[in-house]
């Protein structure tokens, strides 16, 4: 069920190069969300812009929902304007999250991907359930200096143990983010029970594929423009193997990899 209601912004605080963590008052809402979920917001209390922008949950905290952005255009441009005390319009939790339920999966994120996966992070430590995680940036300077766990500022990739990779190899290992990744599905003995990922659509892709070579289940989490959010548009659509589409905000985001026709994408 999504709940519509006009959240409090509590902080709208820098956190990285263009990137933003935002707090909301919305108990109704953080209570049922799920990682993987999203909302749809609309980035200032005024008519302009009229359509919302959709932003995946990044964790819970009692009754706040936090949201982590990065700034790209107009809308989230404004929304980096947001003052605490201001409120917003929001919707959700929406869409399909992550299945958790796979013995010691993988958690793959690339850039802001790691939005999402964190949530699915924090939910598999509070249960004690075991899991791997990647992390895949450009360089250095893009790291985002939150950890929602201890609200400390430290990196995640210290401390959780990320398996990180950059571009530049300015931190972790030089390259990609699906070549630890390979080497972890190669070890058979260490084979996750399924492969969680979110990331922009040329890492998904690649992601997907290692996954089918080695016979790997995978979760991806797709991001494709949305205009409503709820099903009615279609903006959202994604190609599905055997023709037709599949809605992200309804099928997904979060879609089994083996349903999207990754050709055409
Ligand atoms: C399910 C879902 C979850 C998302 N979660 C997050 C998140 O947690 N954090 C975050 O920073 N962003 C997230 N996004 C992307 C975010 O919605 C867009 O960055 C935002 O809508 C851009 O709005 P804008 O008005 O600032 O930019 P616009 O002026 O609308 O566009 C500026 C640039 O951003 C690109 N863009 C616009 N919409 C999207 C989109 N949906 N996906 C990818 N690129 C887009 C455009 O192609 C353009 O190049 C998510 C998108 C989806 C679909
Ligand atoms: S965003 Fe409108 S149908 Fe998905």
């Amino acid at each position: 069920m999504s709940i519509s209601l006009k959240a409090k912004v509590m902080s709208n605080q820098p956190v990285g190069p263009e990137i933003f963590l935002l707090t909301l008052e919305a108990p109704a809402i953080a209570d049922a969300a799920r990682p993987g979920q999203f909302v749809m917001l609309r980035v200032s209390p005024g008519p302009d812009p009229l359509l919302a922008r959709p932003f995946s949950i990044h964790g819970v905290e009692g009754g706040k929902l936090l949201i982590l952005y990065q700034v790209k255009g107009k809308g989230t441009k404004l929304l980096a304007q947001a003052r605490p005390g201001s409120e917003l319009l929001v919707w959700g939790p929406l869409g399909r999250g992550f299945d958790l339920a796979a013995e010691r999966p993988a958690l793959v994120a690339g850039g802001m991907g790691i939005a999402p996966l964190a949530f699915a992070a924090e939910r598999l430590e509070e249960r004690g359930a075991a899991f791997d995680a990647f992390y895949g940036l450009a360089s250095k300077e893009a790291f985002i200096a939150w950890d929602s766990v201890s609200g400390d500022g430290a990196f995640f990739l210290e401390d959780w143990g990320w398996n990180g990779a950059s571009e530049d190899g300015s931190v972790g290992l030089h390259g990609l983010v699906t070549e630890p990744l390979r080497t972890r599905l190669e070890q058979d003995g260490e084979r996750p029970g399924a492969v969680l990922a979110c990331g922009p659509l040329p890492m998904l892709k690649a992601v997907a594929l290692l996954c089918a070579e080695f016979e790997v289940a995978c979760q991806t989490s797709l991001e494709a423009p949305m205009a409503c959010g709820v099903g009615a548009c279609l903006g959202c659509a994604i190609p599905s193997v055997g023709g037709g589409y599949l809605r992200a905000c309804q099928e997904g985001p979060v879609m089994d990899a083996s349903l999207v026709d990754w050709k055409k994408i």
